[in-house]
């Protein structure tokens, strides 16, 4: 592992271990740098998405992760899979984009992301992508939940 890698790793297990229960295990400086150099140049600033091209990543990942599947798909998108992000940095954007910008729609129950599930399901990346979307929408509509849109 690179020196950064490490002190990224360790600074996650430290915030981890310090408040495990609260889903508060992210770096906020740190999400904010590799969001605006790896993923804000198509999901837009505020992650609001562009209307028929990229979905928003704002109040629907967190329906996405109250489903076993849909937890690994948030990471397995290609955008965020095939990202230059190692994986503790890739469980820092995503635990961040959670409680930053899902906040109403992420479970009680949720569990941050860590570096070890990342790097146990984020390959190989989704190939099929709009239709395992497709299926995990309809599973939410199915329990009621109809805030995820079919069509960005
Ligand atoms: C080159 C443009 C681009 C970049 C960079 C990018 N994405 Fe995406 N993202 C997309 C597009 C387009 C989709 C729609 C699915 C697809 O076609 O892959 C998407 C889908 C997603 C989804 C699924 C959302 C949904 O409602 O279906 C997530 C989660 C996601 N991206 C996260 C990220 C993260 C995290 C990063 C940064 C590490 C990132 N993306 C970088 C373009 C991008």
């Amino acid at each position: 592992m690179k020196p950064r890698a490490v002190l990224a790793a360790a600074m996650l297990a430290a915030l981890f271990i310090a408040d495990a229960s609260q889903a508060q295990a992210y770096d906020a400086a740190r999400a904010r740098q590799d969001w605006v150099l790896n993923c804000m140049g198509c999901h837009t600033a505020d992650g609001s998405g562009i209307p028929g091209k990229v979905p928003a990543l704002r109040n629907s990942l967190g329906h996405f992760v109250s489903l076993p599947e849909g937890r690994q798909f948030v990471m397995r998108v290609p955008g965020a899979a095939n990202s230059a992000l190692n994986d503790a940095e890739l469980a820092n954007v995503l635990n961040w984009l959670l409680a930053t910008m899902n906040e109403q729609s992420r479970p009680a129950s949720f569990k941050p992301y860590t570096a070890e599930e990342i790097a146990a399901y984020r390959r190989p990346a989704l190939t099929d992508v709009a239709r395992t979307r497709m299926k995990l929408v309809k599973e939410l509509q199915e329990n009621g939940v109809n805030a995820v849109p079919e069509h960005y």
